[in-house]
């Protein structure tokens, strides 16, 4: 088993990735929780394929769940407040227990629901998604979003440890394997030119998946270090968003319909880098090699009937903005960012798609 602790003010636990973890969680469950109530927030693919199991592993709990529609659409105010009526339901105490067992949408809506309900209950992440078990589980970020833009209404809330087991990405769809894919090559585009390398020359997704524990721990490890400089997304924590600023608002073009959210990202990465090349800001050649790894996991570094001022203006009102500013992330090269505080106005030359 591989362990990381993350180290904060306020906040301190641990994430455990092993295969098969998801069957044996009562021990390591019970150093952070001496209850007997706990609710598992989950959504239907995942309560099909893996709830019995997390029930077997949990047997001397008294288990409650939840059970929200899959899809970014139940990341919402309407699906929390039914998520808070089920709490209430179940006359859910301070003193008892959460798990947000599913990927992004799941973990972010069950972390919200767990920060605000009775003023906080303590909750466990076990990420099921490549996405969620790189990226969304760790860091306390959780949100849901408003028909104004995702993530909007928030907080900082950390879980009492995450769960991550990789063998729960074999019924993953390739589609979302390459999704969190978008995410890997963030990570190694931003701070580990080895990892960004090792994943592009993986022969293909089966030699992905074999060596998808090791992945997985590479992201952690940049994500555990990057959050205990900057719990709160002040200054270095910005850097994971490497490539969302133009994600986010291409997501938002195509109304969260067409790409995913890693797809999306995948796509600002080389948009921006291609940018910043021609800028003089990148080395030459960076983009090349991101647009090889971007083909190899089948994301688009192209996207037909975008429209640069909708893009532009929908970035403008990124949560990296202040006021007249916005600092945008960029690569010097594979491996190496920086942060860059533009005018608004110079948006265009940056941001351009
Ligand atoms: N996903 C970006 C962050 O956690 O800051």
């Amino acid at each position: 088993m591989k362990t990381l602790n993350i180290n904060l003010t306020d906040a301190n636990y641990n994430i455990y990735i092993r295969n098969g973890i998801i069957d044996n969680l009562e021990e390591e469950i019970s150093k952070v929780y001496s209850g007997h109530k706990i609710v598992v927030i989950t959504d239907e693919n995942v309560e099909k394929l893996y709830y019995e199991r997390l029930c077997s592993s949990l047997k001397k709990y008294d288990l409650y769940k939840i059970v929200i529609k899959p899809g970014e659409k139940s990341k919402s105010i309407e699906t929390l407040t039914e998520v808070y009526s089920k709490l209430a339901g179940f006359k859910i105490s301070r003193s008892d227990l959460i798990i947000a067992f599913g990927g992004g949408v799941v973990g972010d809506l069950g972390g919200f629901a767990a920060a605000t309900f009775l003023r906080g209950i303590s909750y466990i992440q076990i990420p099921t998604s490549l996405l969620a078990q790189i990226d969304s589980s760790i860091g306390g970020k959780v949100a849901v979003d408003l028909k104004e833009g995702k993530n909007l209404v928030g907080s900082f809330y950390h879980p009492k440890a995450v769960f991550i087991d990789p063998t729960l990405l074999k019924t993953l769809s390739t589609r979302f394997l390459h999704d969190g894919m978008g995410e890997v090559i963030k990570y190694g585009a931003i701070r580990n030119r080895e990892l960004f390398y090792k994943v592009m020359n993986f022969k293909d997704d089966n030699e992905l998946l074999e060596n998808i524990e090791d992945v997985i721990y590479s992201c952690c490890s940049i994500k555990k270090a990057v959050v205990e400089n900057d719990e709160k997304d002040n200054g270095e924590r910005m850097i994971l968003n490497f490539g969302h600023t133009i994600g986010h608002a291409v997501e938002e073009f195509f109304n969260y319909e067409k790409y995913t959210h890693g797809e999306g990202v995948a796509y600002g990465m080389y948009a921006i880098t291609k940018n910043s090349e021609e800028l003089g800001l990148t080395e030459k050649g960076t983009v090349l090699d991101i647009k090889k790894v971007l083909e190899k996991y089948n994301l688009s570094y192209n996207i037909e009937g975008l429209n640069n001022d909708k893009i532009i203006e929908t970035a403008a009102l990124d949560k990296k903005t202040r006021g007249e500013f916005i600092n945008i992330i960029l690569i010097k090269n594979i491996g190496e960012c920086f942060i860059k505080k533009i005018k608004k106005s110079e948006m265009n030359k940056y941001l351009k798609v």
